[in-house]
């Protein structure tokens, strides 16, 4: 060239060197994001519970705990507390709570009921109607914190509706005759589920309800009659 100078902003070379740059740098950030990701979604053992750690998606052991969902002023949302809470809307670990007449289910026990009912929901693909975590249909009710839903309580209308008297049998006893207690909304057929099956997907339903999801679905904890009932006002 003449000796003229020219703007950087026209040199070749420049933005060769800024593309390698920002390549480079975005490639480090995503391998760094990646494992950060993992270890925020890595599943948390008893081990975790007991040593007082909360983790993101905890231990299947949860369903032995009582299960809340309360605001957390700090996050500004609503947040799972396990076992009870500090008065600062984090997880104690201590309040225990039956499910199907037992608060002792193992490691192991709570593992395999667990996996039961991940592979019940995809067998009878739960995803088709419902939205899980995010993913799945509109046609019927979020599922990922179903476990809270007040129309399940002991003052809500399912345990009145399925003559059982705790959460998780209304539950169950609704997954595997849905037909039979109409409430008046969408109908949710009848999948052949069965009672093995039934109580799998609850503990399924109630370990996903104590995953840390950042607030998602917004507004739930502002559901007072229930998902199903306020749909149909
Ligand atoms: C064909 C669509 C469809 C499929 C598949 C389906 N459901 Fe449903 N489900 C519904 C509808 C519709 C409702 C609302 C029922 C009502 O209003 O009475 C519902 C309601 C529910 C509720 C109560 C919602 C709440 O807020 O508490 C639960 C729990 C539930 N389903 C669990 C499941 C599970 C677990 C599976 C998979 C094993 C499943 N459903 C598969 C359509 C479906």
């Amino acid at each position: 060239m003449s000796g003229k100078k020219v703007s950087v902003w026209t040199d070749n070379r420049f933005w060769q060197r800024s593309a390698v740059w920002v390549t480079g740098f975005s490639a480090l950030l995503l391998i760094w994001l990646t494992f950060d990701t993992m270890g925020q979604i890595s599943m948390g053992t008893q081990k975790d519970i007991d040593n007082h750690v909360i983790k993101r998606v905890p231990s299947a052991t949860v369903i032995n705990y009582k299960v809340e969902y309360k605001m957390n002023q700090r996050r500004g949302h609503e947040v799972p507390v396990i076992g009870g809470d500090d008065g600062k809307g984090n997880s104690l670990f201590k309040v225990k709570e039956k499910f199907f007449g037992r608060d002792d289910y193992s490691q192991q026990e709570a593992d395999a009921l667990l996996h039961l009912g991940k592979l019940a929901s995809q067998a009878k693909n739960c995803m088709d109607c419902h939205t899980l975590l995010g993913n799945g249909a509109y046609y019927a009710p979020d599922l990922t914190k179903a476990w809270l839903d007040p129309m399940w309580q002991k003052d809500g209308p399912m345990q009145a509706m399925t003559g059982k008297n705790t959460k998780e049998e209304a539950m169950a006893a609704f997954l595997m005759d849905p037909g039979k207690y109409p409430t008046h909304a969408r109908m949710m057929p009848n999948l052949g589920i069965t009672q093995k099956e039934a109580k799998a997907l609850v503990a399924f339903l109630k370990h996903m309800a104590t995953i840390d999801t950042n607030g998602f679905p917004r507004g739930f904890g502002k559901i007072k009659e229930g998902a199903v009932y306020a749909k149909t006002k």
